[in-house]
């Protein structure tokens, strides 16, 4: 079903975006890893072998995005699926985070995932088809103390989600949310550099080979959305129906970081 699909991949370069690349190439799918370390793009790269490629590619930075997405279409014609995956998290009080980091993770957490849709989109469009696949979070949903800026990133990529999926109805084109919770990746050694959450909620901590593996299924079902782990989707749907209790039953576990 991934078999021949190109898929274009940001923040491929480690985590979830290296794992789920070098899945889709399991499967057939020709994997275009995209990240900011050209180096490491090309370790992983190279793990993976023939029917794969990379380029740098800093979503903050609208040039590079549209200058790759145009080598991207020369080299095989065409872009299947955009998995818009790059992103970051800083684990502080509000009190304690100055402005201009709230900006700069908007820039790349949500405005980085409008820039690649930008210019992925026409291509879509003009092929008659594709799937964006955009990695939120559970942070999407949900928010906890020491997160107001990650929780309102992953909160505009979500509203941005479902609007777009709306907006392209009928044509084609699926758009799909991955809401994970915390997953054991490098994501902790900027979000969390003293390892208090981590250690904290490490016993429910996902492997990065399970989410990598749910973003496939959802690349082959276009399911809409997924949250994982699967048993924390009726906590989720609690908190949609009852802010305030699920707050005194679940705060405790979000309130870690
Ligand atoms: P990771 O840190 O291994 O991967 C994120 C990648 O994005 C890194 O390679 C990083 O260099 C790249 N990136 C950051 N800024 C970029 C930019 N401006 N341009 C291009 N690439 C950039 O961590 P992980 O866990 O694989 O993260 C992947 C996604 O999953 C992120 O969007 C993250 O917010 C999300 N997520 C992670 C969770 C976790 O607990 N690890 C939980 C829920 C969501």
């Amino acid at each position: 079903m991934l078999n021949g699909k190109v898929v274009l991949i940001s923040g491929a370069s480690s985590g979830i975006g290296a794992l789920t690349a070098a899945l889709l190439a399991k499967r057939g799918a020709v994997p275009v890893l995209t990240g900011r370390n050209e180096a490491r793009l090309a370790k992983q790269a190279a793990a993976i072998g023939r029917n794969c490629s990379y380029y740098v590619m800093d979503v903050t930075d609208m040039r590079q995005v549209e200058a790759v997405v145009r080598k991207v279409i020369q080299q095989y014609g065409r872009i299947d699926i955009l998995l818009n995956n790059a992103g970051y998290g800083q684990f502080e009080t509000f009190a304690d985070m100055p402005v201009e980091q709230f900006e700069a993770m908007m820039d790349t957490n949500y405005m980085g995932i409008v820039r690649c849709t930008k210019a992925v989109l026409p291509y879509m469009l003009k092929q008659g088809g594709g799937h964006i696949v955009n990695v939120a979070s559970m942070a999407g949903k949900i928010g906890s103390a020491k997160s107001t800026s990650y929780t309102a990133t992953k909160h505009a990529v979500l509203g941005f989600t479902n609007s777009l999926r709306m907006e392209l109805r009928g044509q084609g084109i699926r758009v799909s949310a991955i809401n994970p919770g915390p997953i054991d990746t490098e994501f902790f050694a900027i979000a969390d550099p003293t390892g208090s959450y981590a250690k904290n909620v490490g016993w429910f901590m996902m492997k990065p080979e399970y989410v990598a593996n749910a973003i496939v299924r959802v690349m082959e079902r276009k399911k809409s959305e997924l949250d994982l782990p699967h048993a924390a989707s009726l906590g989720i749907k609690l908190y949609g129906l009852f802010p305030r209790v699920a707050d005194r039953l679940f705060g405790g576990l979000f309130n870690r970081k």
